[in-house]
């Protein structure tokens, strides 16, 4: 079909399991997939790849004019480039996860970046598109038919962070997503559920039950329609 593809917006803090239940669910729709933090951390990648101090909002547009950057929307296949460099991988390092709070914090760079979002999903061949973000339900795509927040305790989060983290100080873990998710609140709301957003809470849940209740969600809303 010719037409725009059917978007699933998905918000939620760090460590709320977003990102591989959004995937997962994608998978399980026949979707595309979104991840729009790995664009924010591509930029960050490439302003410390300049050498640009972060914390500057001025450096950071500055580095913004020359950001070339793709992402498969394909489940399966996932990449991140910029330019021709394939920084997949790289933007998980620890130094982007550092950087990319203050590069997410700059407004201009936001618009330009949503612009971005905008025209990757309108250009999808898939059916439909599941986009994971911060900003997505209220920003990116407030007009989306399915509009779900993904949350989980902040003890939860942290315990589910620090066992996929390669550092062994559960503490250090939760002090990083606690300061990460100060950071990020500042510039979003992605706490507290807008007008008409459906909460999934994931405390209690596994991995499989959260795609579930996110899938229920997708169901009802859509059959809704
Ligand atoms: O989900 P993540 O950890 O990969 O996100 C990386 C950073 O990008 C995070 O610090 C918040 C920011 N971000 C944002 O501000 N808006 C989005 N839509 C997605 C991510």
């Amino acid at each position: 079909s010719a037409s725009a593809p059917v978007v699933i917006a998905i918000d939620g803090p760090a460590g709320s399991g977003k990102s591989s239940v959004s995937r997962a669910a994608a998978v399980r729709l026949g979707y595309g997939f979104l991840d729009t933090g790995a664009a924010y951390r591509a930029l960050a990648w490439h302003a410390l790849q300049h050498g640009a101090d972060t914390s500057d909002a001025t450096a950071v547009l500055d580095v913004l004019g020359d950001f070339d950057y793709a992402i498969s929307l394909d489940t399966t296949h996932r990449w991140v480039r910029v330019g021709d460099v394939d920084v997949t991988t790289a933007i998980r390092e620890p130094r982007v996860t550092d950087a990319v709070s203050g590069v997410a914090r700059v407004a201009p760079v936001r618009k330009a970046v949503n612009e971005l979002f905008r025209r990757l999903v309108a250009s999808a061949a898939h059916e439909g598109v599941v986009v994971e973000g911060r900003d997505i339900t209220t920003v990116v795509f407030p007009d989306a038919p399915v509009r779900i927040l993904l949350t989980a305790a902040p003890e939860v989060r942290a315990a589910r962070r620090s066992a996929e983290s390669t550092d062994q100080d559960a503490a250090k873990v939760a002090a990083a997503l606690h300061r990460r998710d100060a950071a990020d609140s500042t510039v979003v709301d992605f706490l507290t559920a807008a007008p008409g957003v459906e909460v999934v809470d994931s405390t209690h849940l596994n991995f499989e039950q959260t795609v579930d209740a996110v899938l229920n969600v997708v169901e009802t809303t859509m059959g809704a329609r």
